[in-house]
């Protein structure tokens, strides 16, 4: 074959190589293979001092001809090449923008934190304000300046957590050096507000307080309180009533009774028990109830006057009354929970509800 038509020959064969490289390395290779220093094609322009005379410069025309077909082919190809390379590797890391997101559990308010939301709007729109006291309390404003005599039962170290226990020190009822506890209820910001306040005082005073007994149904360690105080001239026990009516009717109803039954606390005279009618058998009595028709929610009375004087409030010209509750309980009688102990479990599918 003329040298001509192996060139010739050689172009179509390096053009079907290079159309069937399947990557830019196998391109490459197709390259060297043909214009490298010892490829196909360059042993041709190399070899051109022993074409005979006569051929020669058709040869060479050619061998030109040829490389720039080659070089074009080799540039094209090679763009197409990275084109579909770099399509690849953006599919192969590209993020999927239209997939849904990862949904983050939203935590809800806890009923007991909403029971004390929902009282203290009530009292807010009869025109009380919030007031708060420490949780770690002297002695002396838990039971001394609330008119606990010396012997109740509650100031036992069985009932109460101390912090400091001064039972046996003589020093015992000075406000200052009094043992220090966790507080067994609310009452002592009663006692606070009345010693840093002159009447008239509109206030109630939600929070936690401690006592020592072991989870039961009825029972936790620690629970909380709304407590609620009111000192003004001219209040009467006919306020107190119609008060609480309200705000029992408020929480639990408009159809639900209450009832005031006679009791005794040290800071109060007289004091009661508050009852709201079975929210469940409406009065006829049931399990709830304990068949008697009525669930005890909250103590109170009118303020006695031996706790006006120790914040230094005049008896004579001022009047009031005070409440305290229980939340937890007030909790499961608005929505029939029968175990104090669900409120603090923490399981979802229980606290999902409210
Ligand atoms: N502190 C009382 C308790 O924990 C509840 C109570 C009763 C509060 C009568 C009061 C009240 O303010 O007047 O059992």
């Amino acid at each position: 074959m003329a040298i001509v038509d192996e060139v010739v020959a050689l172009q179509s064969e390096t053009l079907a190589a290079i159309e069937a490289a399947a990557d830019s390395a196998a391109l490459e290779q197709v390259r060297v293979a043909v214009l490298g220093k010892s490829g196909s094609l360059t042993a041709y322009l190399r070899g051109m001092g022993s074409v005979p005379q006569e051929e020669r410069a058709e040869v060479g025309k050619t061998v030109n001809t040829v490389r720039g077909v080659v070089e074009e082919a080799l540039a094209s190809r090679k763009a197409a090449l990275d084109a579909a390379e770099l399509a690849a590797s953006m599919d192969a890391s590209a993020v999927d923008v239209t997939l849904p997101g990862r949904v983050q559990q939203m935590g809800t308010r806890h009923l007991i934190n909403g029971i004390i939301d929902e009282i203290s709007e009530i009292f807010l729109g009869l025109g009380y304000s919030v007031a708060k006291g420490p949780e770690v309390e002297t002695e002396y404003y838990n039971f001394n300046a609330l008119n606990a005599p010396e012997d109740h039962p509650s100031r036992g170290l069985a009932d109460t957590f101390y912090v400091v226990d001064r039972s046996n020190d003589a020093h015992k009822h000075v406000k200052g050096e009094s043992g220090v506890l966790l507080r067994t209820q609310t009452s002592p910001v009663q006692a606070r507000v009345m010693e840093a306040q002159k009447p008239p005082i509109y206030i109630i005073s939600p929070g936690k307080v401690y006592r020592r007994d072991v989870a039961d149904p009825s029972h936790l360690p620690q629970f909380h309180q709304i407590e609620g105080l009111v000192v003004d001239e001219g209040i009467t026990f006919g306020d107190l009533k119609g008060t609480l009516e309200y705000l029992c009717k408020q929480i639990f109803g408009e159809e639900r009774k209450t009832r005031f039954r006679a009791h005794y606390f040290p800071f109060t005279e007289p004091s009661a028990e508050v009852d709201v009618s079975c929210g469940i058998c409406h009065g006829e009595g049931c399990r709830f109830c304990k068949g008697t028709g009525w669930l005890e929610i909250l103590g109170c009375g009118m303020v006695d006057p031996n706790v006006y004087g120790y914040a230094g409030i005049d008896p004579e010209k001022y009047s009031g009354f005070a409440f305290g509750m229980g939340v937890e309980r007030i909790a499961c009688l608005k929505y029939n929970v029968p175990d104090l102990r669900m409120l603090v479990e923490g399981d979802m599918r229980f606290l999902r509800q409210f």
